[in-house]
């Protein structure tokens, strides 16, 4: 077997890595890269794996982009993993840890997909990319073709998308055109539109996008000194994040760097929650929601293109799906900021929301080792954070009303 290679995820059906591809031509499943595991390892032991920093690229060898490729970077992953004795301490737990994505260059965990997305686009010599995106994808998106130098088109749901990645996909200077619908009738415009206008999809149906992602699950295990978690505790919106962590601590372990693989538990707001559904439910088909909708603006979808590769991981990981609420999204995303300094947006706190109510309704222990996603800082949405905030109090310019104010207090 070649490295790597690019199957389809229902009939196997192996496709031309050099060419832009996102569904099998045989059956119009998604495809996904696969490892050749041995030969990655004889690779690896021959390269300076263990004295990069940790970051995306410090794991080269187990991206499929050629080696003599200039990779497109701006710095991305080698996140924190936090340990949180604080929160631990809130909830009763005996240790709890958040993988802070959202310190990621443009605040999202989809920089670690971007930049190998970007850099495989340059690879195949595409000239314009695009996304449909609840905001993140194309705020990341815009700044990685901006420093490519590709056109750069996103397709955004009107009115749905949080002012901070508003700000940034214009600022990075990309093409941002609002859809009268929801995310899912934007990419299913992408989808259609992309061969005839020439343009590289990078939504998560691009395998390449996974291929960075699941580097996330390879720093966890290394931070955790070569071991994975009990529990992986993630939002689930369009499905890739949670496959790609699914595939980045399959992959560690049968590279022998990780012992054990997590249990992972895909969290979705109530108003959006396909997934947990159709688990729920024990359906062997997803039901799409008609009219998604939640605060967690990022994981506003109804139809997850990912649902085959996020099922698989839920269910083959032996964690499942649940939803939670838009208020206990709201209080989680509090009770992180309030307690631990960790400003998520929503969506990077319903992780957090998902094991809290596990915790309540005792589906988990709290001796568990448990890491929670953060995937996007709390700055991307500042209307949902103020909306949920006491105003700032208001006093003359006077020491006396100061101490007034803190006496009445
Ligand atoms: C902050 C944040 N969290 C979670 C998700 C969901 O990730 P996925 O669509 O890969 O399931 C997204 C997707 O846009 C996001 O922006
Ligand atoms: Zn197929």
């Amino acid at each position: 077997m070649a490295p790597f290679e690019m199957r389809c995820i229902v009939c196997g059906k192996v496709h031309d890595m050099d060419r832009p591809a996102y569904a099998c031509t045989s059956c119009g499943n998604l495809l996904e890269v696969s490892l050749d595991i041995r030969e990655a390892k004889e690779r690896l032991a021959k390269s300076r794996f263990g004295k990069r920093a940790l970051s995306v690229w410090r794991y080269r060898e187990l991206i499929p982009v050629g080696p003599k490729t200039k990779v497109c970077s701006i710095s991305e992953g080698g996140t924190p993993l936090i340990k949180c004795d604080a929160l631990a301490e809130r909830l009763g737990m005996k240790s709890l840890w958040i993988k802070f994505d959202g310190t990621n260059p443009t605040g999202s965990f989809k920089d670690r997909g971007m930049t190998v997305g970007i850099t495989k686009a340059k690879e195949l010599g595409m000239k314009t990319v695009t996304c449909a995106s609840t905001g993140n994808t194309s705020a990341s998106l815009a700044a990685y073709a901006g420093l490519a130098g590709i056109r750069c088109v996103v397709l955004i749901p009107e009115g749905k998308v949080a002012l901070g990645k508003l700000a940034q996909a214009m600022m990075h200077g990309a093409i941002v055109v609002s859809v009268d619908g929801n995310f899912d009738q934007a990419l299913d415009m992408v989808m259609r539109s992309s061969n005839k206008l020439g343009m590289y999809v990078l939504n998560s149906v691009n395998p390449f996008r996974i291929e960075g992602q699941k580097t996330a699950a390879y720093e966890v295990c290394d931070q955790l000194g070569g071991v994975s978690p009990e529990y992986l505790y993630i939002p689930v919106g369009n499905g890739g994040n949670s496959a790609a962590y699914w595939k980045g601590f399959t992959e560690y372990e049968e590279l022998g760097f990780a012992s054990g693989r997590p249990m992972i538990r895909g969290i979705q707001a109530a108003g959006a929650a396909p997934v947990a559904d159709m688990l729920g439910r024990g359906l062997d088909e997803l039901v799409p929601v008609a009219k998604p909708d939640t605060v967690a603006t990022a994981i506003r979808i109804g139809n997850p293109a990912n649902w085959r590769k996020t099922v698989r991981a839920l269910k083959d990981s032996g964690g499942g799906a649940s939803t939670v609420t838009d208020d206990e999204i709201l209080s989680a995303q509090r009770l992180m900021a309030s307690t631990q300094g960790i400003f998520a947006e929503p969506a990077g706190a319903a992780a957090l929301a998902g094991l809290i109510k596990d915790l309540e309704q005792g589906r988990i222990d709290s001796s568990s080792e448990v890491v929670c996603v953060s995937t996007g800082h709390g700055l991307k949405d500042p209307d949902a954070a103020v909306a949920q905030c006491k105003r700032p109090k208001a006093i003359e310019p006077t020491v006396e009303a100061l101490e007034r104010l803190l006496g009445e207090l």
